[in-house]
């Protein structure tokens, strides 16, 4: 079994919503590489940023401004296309999440549906992992997808926490403890099989910490919510709200 690291819990900062503001207008404003030095500063530990088919938020640009202007690690989110592939195996970021991808989503709206289609995403995969980046695949809580994800060698998965935290906001809170017990449950699995377990998707001050204090999960990627109350206290301010629950959760 996998020791748990006691290392304090990492804080990656997706700042796809700043190029969707930038693009409601077109223009350079507001610069989503000035966000993420903002948030380096703030005290992220690496910076989300995905790349979508139809570049309706991050662009091919961004995404080169990252790699060329970062301190910390880039964890550069993707779909299963040779495309992005492509892309990838030019920048070798340090760190490459699989995520499925639909034009008409407003958002990831789910996992990787990966049990599937395991040889297909295994050889995906193996090229990125080869030129050394840290792959990781997005999936549900969902024990055959995690027994998927370590067969096909991915070191890591990123748990989609999206219906712990819309129920939570809903104040669904049966749903919601449903939800947690199966992160909760599902954390402890994965860690058992040797895979590294990050969380994101939907994650708030409300409902951040009972999924900081899984101690298996060694790292949260929040983007939407952030970039949101950036408006009433600031980047920086949102970013060391959230760091301090995350350590209050840890602690
Ligand atoms: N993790 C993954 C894999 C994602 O696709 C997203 C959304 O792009 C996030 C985390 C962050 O979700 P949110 O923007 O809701 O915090």
């Amino acid at each position: 079994m996998l020791k748990i690291s006691t290392e304090t819990l990492r804080l990656g900062v997706n700042i796809d919503h700043v190029a969707t503001v930038r693009n409601a207008r077109g223009g350079v404003c507001p610069d989503p590489l000035r966000a993420a030095l903002l948030a380096e500063a703030a005290g992220a530990d690496g910076i989300t940023a995905h790349l979508r088919e139809d570049r309706r938020h991050i662009t091919d640009r961004d995404i080169d401004a990252l790699m060329n202007g970062l301190n910390v690690p880039l964890n550069f989110e993707m779909a299963a296309t040779k495309e992005m592939q492509e892309i990838a195996l030019r920048y070798v970021p340090n760190a490459v999440c699989i995520v499925p991808e639909k034009r008409e989503e407003r958002t990831t709206e789910g996992g990787l549906e990966i049990a599937r289609e395991e040889n297909k995403i295994g050889d995906f995969i193996a090229p990125l992992r080869e030129a050394g980046c840290r792959v990781s695949i997005f999936i549900a809580a969902d024990q055959r997808q995690i027994e998927s994800a370590a067969r096909i060698g991915a070191p890591v998965i990123e748990l989609h926490t999206g219906a712990y935290c819309d129920a939570n906001a809903e104040g669904r809170f049966e749903d919601r403890n449903i939800e947690l017990l199966r992160l909760q449950k599902m954390s402890n699995f994965a860690n058992s099989l040797g895979l590294e377990v990050h969380a994101g998707h939907g994650l708030t001050f409300d409902c951040v910490k009972p999924i900081a204090v899984i101690p298996q999960v060694m790292e949260l990627n929040i983007g939407h919510f952030l970039i949101g109350e950036s408006i009433f206290i600031g980047l920086e301010g949102a970013i060391k709200k959230m760091r301090n629950l995350m350590n209050e959760a840890r602690s």
